[in-house]
């Protein structure tokens, strides 16, 4: 072995070791591993004001998510992280991805670059057509005022944590997000709104969340590879990771057990 390789491999077994910290963090969050509000919605029990309250919650923390992607990409530590960042903000706004289109006729993959804006693509359009059937609309949804505490408290903490200044917290809020996102919610979510639309509303298109899992599942095997590549950043610091990783995590946590404590008409009281 070379000194080159020797170097090599203590840095290989240095990323392995905090590799498999900050999976333990993220494998035993609460928010991961005992999401209450998702288990029960998934069983389908949801009534109509229950649905529409998880819509109108749902609504202000995608449209409040924008503003947080947008800090992340002008804070952003080089030009790739940059126009990944600006990959989802694009997209998000109404940018189709150029890649092969899917069952709904809208692609989970390739890149905005080069490609089209549509108004109706925008996920909060998307959000707005599944939410009408429902009887919400437009002055309804996405807006700050419609928040509850714990939503608000959720979307505050994407704007300092996952938009963070430092790189490393930043890095560690996306690896945190893009996990949990990819861990079930979305299918736990779907199983519940497609009883209820089964049961009493078969206008509901689902599209906006079944997309959603898609991609999900497609972010999240990226992120290994992004973990390995912010370590070897000279601005690196696993500490600041981890613990942006953690507080986006409690917030994440701090969306659902509001929703939960909001179904049970208990108080919400941030952790
Ligand atoms: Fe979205």
């Amino acid at each position: 072995m070379t000194l080159t390789d020797t170097r090599q491999a203590h840095a290989l077994g240095e990323l392995a070791a905090f590799k498999a910290r900050v999976d333990e963090l993220v494998r035993t969050h609460p928010v991961v591993v005992d999401n209450r509000y998702t288990k029960w919605f998934a069983t389908g029990h949801a009534t109509r004001d229950e649905v529409r309250h998880l819509t109108v919650q749902f609504s202000v923390f995608s449209h409040l998510f924008v503003e947080a992607q947008l800090r992340k990409v002008i804070n952003a530590a080089d030009i790739e992280s940059y126009r990944a960042g600006k990959e989802i903000l694009m997209n998000e706004l109404g940018v189709v991805f150029n890649g092969r289109a899917d069952d709904d006729g809208i692609s989970t993959e390739g890149t905005v670059d080069g490609s089209r804006y549509r108004h109706p693509a925008a996920h909060f359009e998307w959000l707005l057509r599944f939410a009408r059937p429902l009887g919400l609309e437009f002055a309804d949804l996405g807006k700050r005022r419609h928040g509850t505490p714990s939503t608000l408290f959720f979307c505050d903490e994407l704007l300092r944590v996952y938009g963070s200044e430092d790189a490393s917290t930043a890095e560690g809020a996306s690896y945190a997000v893009e996990n949990w996102a990819a861990a079930g919610f979305w299918k736990e979510l779907i199983a519940g709104l497609s009883a209820f639309k089964e049961r009493e509303c078969p206008e509901l298109h689902l599209g906006f969340w079944t997309w959603h899992d898609r991609v999900e599942d497609q972010h999240a095997a990226h992120t290994a590879d992004e973990l390995a590549e912010a370590c070897a950043e000279p601005w690196f610091d696993e500490e600041r990771f981890l613990t942006g990783a953690a507080e986006m995590l409690d917030g994440v946590a701090a969306f659902w057990t509001g929703l939960h404590s909001d179904r049970l008409g208990t108080a919400w009281r941030a952790a």
